[in-house]
């Protein structure tokens, strides 16, 4: 019991026994806790009343003298003295103090008390390691989803702390990750969001109570599944083009560079992947590439591109349409990236206008051809040329048909090409074909324009169907056309068959 064996009167000391019975601790002795660099005082018993000469001893092979009540023994060490007025203080604590104290007091009796003092130190210089993952500018660690994260735990303390690591995820108060784990160290294999969080690993001092936590932040980032896209379109009130490319899906969200091709030049970095381009910056069958790039995607991103294309024009030059009788103009746009708009205008004598749908007119539009239907054709009003116009930001093309108005038979075929198997013999109908191949190719501003000589018109439809020379788009009609050598067109030509 807390009585010592060393008793030079042990009988006393059995009854002292039974005295100090209630203050001693779990049946052995007083125990006493201190911290490394703490204070502490150590008690001679717990005892009230006047108190004898206490002389103070370090238990150890040999007891070894510390300090006495006797003011002409010195201390052992100026560490010890006697506070009121028998017990030890012990200043700065280190972990060579820890081990068994005896008090030994002389009043009537001599009595000795023992006292166990034990030294924690800890837990310090807790370190926490988590690998392999990536730090963010302001410190916080990503993994990649699907990757294998290893954590540990360390600290110094004494004696060896009680590791255990927890976890909370986002926006959740339980613990989907389990128990707490008393390990120092575990492996995660699998990354997955849903083992995003608060990563806290708390040591214990076990014997102080003492501890200390750190909480680390971990994300879990993932790449876009997909490959980006992109496209080009045209910006809603103006005629800028706007390019836009989408990487989604990705945590976090992907940064986009647009470059011109080949060359690289940038057009511009966002995080939106939305750049806006003005004509300046446009021609005909340029490439812009996007490159999404991702923290823990692709290291050299991933990547579309764009081709942007001015329109073309395909259509019939020459048009017939009979008195009350109804005819359509078609017109065809191809390799226009964006897409283009298509309009009709209407050129007399007044300047061109453009065509709105009523009563009179029928525009229908399905996908990049656009058909001009007139109604109740009338020779005053309806004969003359027509534009067809098709612009996106690249270019802007034009074309022209010459509409002419005949009084005739209109009985059973109401569109213009069955007309004209009508009035005019049977070449007509291969010629027809021919037509349709012509396109326009020249710039937008500079308007290619058609033969408008009306005398002319009837009798030779083929003629007007070669424009700008496009001679592997003519076929066979290309033949015909060199029989009739005086209508052969070019630029000069056309110009002087331009209408006064
Ligand atoms: C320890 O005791 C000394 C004097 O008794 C005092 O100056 C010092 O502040 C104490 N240290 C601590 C940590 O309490
Ligand atoms: C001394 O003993 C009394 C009761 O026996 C107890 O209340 C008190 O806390 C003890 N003091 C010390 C310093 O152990
Ligand atoms: C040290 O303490 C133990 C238990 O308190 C005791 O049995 C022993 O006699 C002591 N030794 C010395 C040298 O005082
Ligand atoms: C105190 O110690 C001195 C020196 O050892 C000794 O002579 C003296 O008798 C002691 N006093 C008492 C009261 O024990
Ligand atoms: C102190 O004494 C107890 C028994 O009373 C013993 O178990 C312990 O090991 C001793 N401590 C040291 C440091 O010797
Ligand atoms: C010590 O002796 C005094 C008188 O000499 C007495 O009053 C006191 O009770 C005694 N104390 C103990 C613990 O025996
Ligand atoms: C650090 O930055 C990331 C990404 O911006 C953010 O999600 C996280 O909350 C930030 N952490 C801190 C501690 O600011
Ligand atoms: C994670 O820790 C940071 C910083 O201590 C805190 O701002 C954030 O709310 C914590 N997140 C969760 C899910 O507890
Ligand atoms: C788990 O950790 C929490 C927070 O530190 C603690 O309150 C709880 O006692 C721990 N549970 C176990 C079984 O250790
Ligand atoms: C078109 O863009 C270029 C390059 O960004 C710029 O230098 C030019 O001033 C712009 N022109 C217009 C009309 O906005
Ligand atoms: C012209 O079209 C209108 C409306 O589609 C139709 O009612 C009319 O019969 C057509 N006229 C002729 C001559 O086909
Ligand atoms: C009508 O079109 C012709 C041929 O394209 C052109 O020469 C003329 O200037 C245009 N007239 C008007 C008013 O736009």
């Amino acid at each position: 019991m807390a009585a010592g064996a060393r008793a030079p009167e042990p009988r006393v000391l059995v009854c002292l026994g039974a005295l100090l019975a209630g203050w001693v601790a779990a049946g052995l002795e007083a125990i006493v806790i201190g911290e490394v660099h703490e204070n502490v005082t150590l008690y001679c018993g717990n005892i009230s009343g006047p108190r004898g000469l206490v002389t103070w001893y370090r238990n150890s092979s040999e007891p070894a003298f510390l300090l006495s009540s006797n003011s002409s023994l010195p201390p052992a060490s100026p560490r010890f003295s006697l506070v009121n007025p028998s017990s030890l203080h012990i200043e700065a604590l280190s972990l060579q103090d820890e081990g068994n104290y005896t008090c030994q007091e002389i009043l009537n009796v001599t009595r000795w008390f023992h006292v166990w003092l034990q030294v924690a130190s800890g837990p310090y210089q807790i370190e926490v390691n988590i690998s392999a993952t990536g730090r963010l500018p302001n410190g916080t660690l990503y993994a990649a989803r699907g990757s294998q994260v290893d954590f540990s735990c360390s600290s110094s303390s004494w004696p060896p702390p009680m590791v255990e690591w927890w976890f909370q995820a986002w926006n959740s108060s339980g613990e989907p990750f389990g128990n707490n784990l008393t390990v120092s160290s575990f492996t995660l294999l699998l990354m997955s969001p849903s083992l995003q969080g608060n990563y806290t690993c708390l040591a214990m001092n076990m014997l102080s109570g003492r501890h200390q936590e750190v909480t680390t932040e971990l994300l879990v980032y993932s790449p876009p599944p997909a490959a980006p896209q992109c496209w080009a379109e045209m910006s809603s009130e103006s005629f800028m083009l706007q390019l836009t490319c989408r990487w989604d899906g990705g945590y976090p969200d992907a940064n986009f560079l647009w470059t011109e091709e080949p060359g690289g030049v940038i057009m511009g970095k966002s995080k939106l992947g939305v750049e806006t381009l003005n004509q300046s910056q446009l021609s005909d069958g340029k490439k812009f590439k996007c490159v999404g790039s991702h923290i823990v995607g692709p290291e050299s991103g991933a990547s579309c591109v764009v081709q942007i294309g001015g329109p073309s024009l395909l259509s019939e030059p020459l048009k017939t349409c009979f008195v009350g009788g109804n005819v359509t103009l078609t017109c065809q746009v191809s390799g226009a990236y964006p897409p283009a708009k298509i309009l009709w205008l209407r050129n007399l004598t007044q300047p061109e206008v453009v065509i709105q749908p009523d009563s009179h007119y029928l525009i229908t539009q399905n996908g990049q051809s656009s058909a001009l239907t007139i109604r109740n054709c009338s020779q005053d009003l309806d004969e003359g040329y027509y534009v067809c116009r098709a612009e996106n930001p690249v270019r802007v093309r034009e074309v022209d048909i010459w509409l002419s108005v005949k009084v005739g038979n209109t009985f059973r075929r109401q569109d213009m090409g069955d007309v004209m198997v009508l009035v005019d013999s049977e070449e007509e109908e291969e010629e027809e074909e021919e037509e349709d191949a012509a396109e326009e190719e020249e710039e937008g501003s500079e308007r290619e324009e058609l033969p408008k000589e009306r005398a002319k018109h009837n009798h030779i439809h083929r003629v007007t169907a070669l424009v700008n020379g496009n001679i592997e788009q003519m076929g066979n009609g290309f033949q015909d056309l060199q029989d009739d050598s005086s209508d052969q067109q070019s630029d000069v030509v056309q110009e002087e068959d331009r209408p006064v």
